[in-house]
């Protein structure tokens, strides 16, 4: 196999390096291109551009591949935890027993707030969305500890990395409290990552909640999950913001943003909606299907389709089976799973979604999961958020590790109007 492509323009032939990846994709580098030709590549929306080269994650989309650092997604989520495996994303490897020691110790140091930042969330208005309050306090939070990071700041990565992981999930519980008028919970030593999570969202000042090893499992589990996906809409973001060398807190703030919308992270939020829509109409789904194949509709089957799978998102997979098993386990019967599993059921049967190889995405039942944890809906995408912290984290410090990193800048192919004279208000047609 060659390792340069050959490009003919303007009856001259350009050679360009094939690069491999580990996994055998193949790409064309073109980093010299607008230099020996005076062209750039263009690329609407990014679904032909390697941004960057990666050691984190590998997806085979066509396959329905996932992995971190190598290791099966399906693995990961049978045998590891969400901190385990964030270390694993973040450091390359899986810790030994001293590394995961120290590491889940550095975690439990750093969960409390600042006890200033309080002050901030008061700020806030009683129906706030989570999502605003989580990036603008994750962003506050670079106030607190000046000289954040930046290249100089190197050797600090770790306590700033266990700090924001930490921190992410205090900041996302206090923000749940503050939208329902509760008093605030502070982290408890005792707890690891997820418990802990789980008791600053429900518990009481006068009373402790009831931690189910089941339902603790089952959110790790979702955590697990999104915990890296490779250059999707936030985690590109979060290179971008990198590559100017903002601070680890700055970066995140703007992955939070990017993960909101509807089309990334926010589907979690939408599916349930959509979910909730139908069994109101008390449709069986069929009314909605019709509409999302309809393009004037503005409707689309939220949870299905995606950039990279053209085959069942493994994350899906797994989600579904844990979906049953927890409803199960606590004896919850949910309408909105039986629509779900109906819509999925009734559009892989439907020639508009086989086409075009939508399938379920991840968000497409872990709604459902969070609904049975009794998380509410507004708090899905923080879910999500905290989630892929140490995928953000990982990609972060990939740029900050990297000597040859430089500034994230594409180009554009200008359609604006060619040059023109500046006409004065008063001869303005
Ligand atoms: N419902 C109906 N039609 C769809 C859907 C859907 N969910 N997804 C894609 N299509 C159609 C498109 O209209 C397009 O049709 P066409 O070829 O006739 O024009 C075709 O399938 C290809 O879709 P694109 O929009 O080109 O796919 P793209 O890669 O740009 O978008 C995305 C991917 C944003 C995920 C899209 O599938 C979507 O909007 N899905 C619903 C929202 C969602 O679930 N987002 C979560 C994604 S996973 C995540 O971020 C965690």
């Amino acid at each position: 196999m060659s390792n340069t492509a050959n490009l003919e323009l303007e009856g001259k032939t350009y050679s360009l390096p094939v690069v491999s990846g580990s996994e055998n994709e193949k790409a064309i580098a073109i980093g010299s291109l607008r230099d020996t030709t005076g062209y750039i590549t263009l690329d609407d929306g990014y679904g032909n551009t390697g941004s960057c080269s990666s050691k984190i994650t590998f997806i085979d989309g066509e396959k329905g591949i996932l992995r971190y650092r190598g290791i099966p997604i399906e693995e990961l989520s049978e045998k590891s935890s969400f901190i385990e495996t964030a270390y694993l994303l973040i450091y390359g490897e899986l810790p030994d027993h001293a590394q995961l020691r120290a590491f889940s110790d550095l975690l439990t140091q750093n969960a409390n707030l600042h006890e200033d930042m309080k002050h901030h969330f008061e700020g806030f208005p009683p129906n706030a969305h989570p999502m605003a309050i989580l990036s603008a306090m994750i962003n506050a939070s670079s106030c607190f500890y000046p000289g954040l990071m930046g290249r100089a700041n190197k050797e600090r990565f770790d306590i700033h990395a266990a700090r924001l992981l930490s921190q992410v999930r205090t900041i996302a519980a206090f923000s749940y409290r503050k939208s329902r008028g509760l008093p605030t919970m502070y982290p408890k030593p005792v707890y690891k990552y997820t418990a802990n999570f789980l008791h600053m969202m429900f518990s009481e000042p006068y009373q402790d909640y009831q931690l189910k090893p089941e339902v603790v499992k089952a959110l790790d589990l979702i955590f697990l999950l999104h915990a890296d996906h490779e250059q999707n809409c936030s985690t590109a973001t979060v290179r971008m913001v990198a590559s100017s060398q903002a601070n680890l807190f700055a970066c995140a703030a703007a992955g939070v943003c990017a993960l909101w919308g509807p089309l990334h992270g926010g589907a979690n939020q939408a599916v349930i909606e959509m979910l909730q829509d139908i069994h109101e109409s008390g449709d069986d789904g069929s009314r909605f299907i019709q509409a999302a194949k309809d393009k004037n509709s503005g409707q689309k089957l939220m949870g299905f389709g995606h950039r990279v799978y053209k085959n069942y998102d493994p994350r899906a997979k797994i989600i579904k089976v844990a979906c049953d098993n927890l409803l199960n386990t606590l004896h919850v019967s949910d309408p909105l799973l039986d629509i779900a599993k109906h819509l999925e059921e009734a559009a892989l049967r439907d020639d508009y979604f086989v086409s075009r190889k939508l399938y379920p995405n991840v968000d497409f039942y872990s709604g459902i999961i969070m609904r049975a944890l009794g998380i509410p809906v507004e708090m899905f995408t923080v879910i999500f958020a905290i989630g892929r912290m140490p995928g953000w984290i990982a990609n972060f410090k990939e740029i900050l590790d990297d000597p040859k990193s430089r500034i994230y800048r594409p180009r554009q192919v200008y359609q604006g109007p060619t040059l023109r004279p500046y006409v004065s208000i008063d001869q303005r047609p």
